[in-house]
């Protein structure tokens, strides 16, 4: 029986992977070349230091930890500053009617992200109590796609994997999901979220009742 949703936030929550995406994108540039919406998949869901190591990859680029650390924080700055200006109309259509579903079902919830900034940004769109339980970057020592943020959001919550279904936006995330033995519905493209039980284009597009349908009868 499932008990609990496990959601991803950067694209499932809020639209902020458009902001990490601007801000990698900028960083890129600076550097001397340019990464593509295509690319940018490989980014999502995956910790800071990792995405610019991707990316400097992408660049042909190879340059010292002390450089790289520079990077990663001018990039974080950016991002900052367009987060700042998030407010509750960020949230993406279908949450708040989705999360309302999930409360009268009386599902446990917990946030699964690999961002620092994670309450940070829960803050800004007033969703910091939407959660029973809180895991972010901070929490964890592996990023997507290990299982980890959503193992240790699961064992918080006192459920065992097999109850939880994961919401993730992200290969990466759809992959940690799978990996800590979850059912997981994948918000996006069919063609990029291959691994997903379920692909719905947004939250809008789903109701609870449905994803509990599918979650039970595909175990
Ligand atoms: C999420 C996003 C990634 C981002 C990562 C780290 O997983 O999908 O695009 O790189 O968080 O975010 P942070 O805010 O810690 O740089
Ligand atoms: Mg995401």
């Amino acid at each position: 029986v499932i008990k609990a949703f496990l959601f991803d936030l950067d694209g499932v929550i809020v639209d902020t992977a458009i902001y990490h995406y601007q801000a990698w994108k900028r960083l890129a540039n600076e550097l001397g070349f340019d990464i593509s919406e295509e690319f940018n998949e490989r980014l999502k869901g995956v910790s800071r230091m990792e995405s610019l190591d991707i990316i400097l990859e992408h660049g042909g680029l190879t340059l010292p930890e002390e450089k790289k650390n520079e990077l990663a924080a001018e990039k974080n700055q950016w991002y900052l500053e367009l987060v700042s200006r998030m407010t509750s109309d960020d949230i993406l259509p279908g949450v708040a009617n989705f999360f309302s579903q999930v409360r009268k079902a009386n599902l446990l919830t917990a946030l699964g992200s690999v961002s620092k900034n994670a309450p940070l940004i829960l803050e800004r769109i007033g969703m910091s109590e939407a959660f029973d339980v809180i895991i972010d970057g901070t929490k964890i020592s592996k990023g997507k796609p290990d299982p980890e943020v959503f193992t240790k959001g699961a064992a918080e919550l006192g459920v065992n994997p097999d109850e939880c279904v994961v919401f993730e936006d992200a290969v990466a995330g759809v992959e940690a999901g799978k990996r800590g033995g979850m059912f997981v519905v994948g918000l996006g493209s069919p063609d990029v979220l291959t691994q997903a039980d379920l692909i719905a284009p947004s939250l809008e597009n789903l109701t609870v009742a449905d994803v509990l349908n599918k979650a039970e009868t595909t175990r």
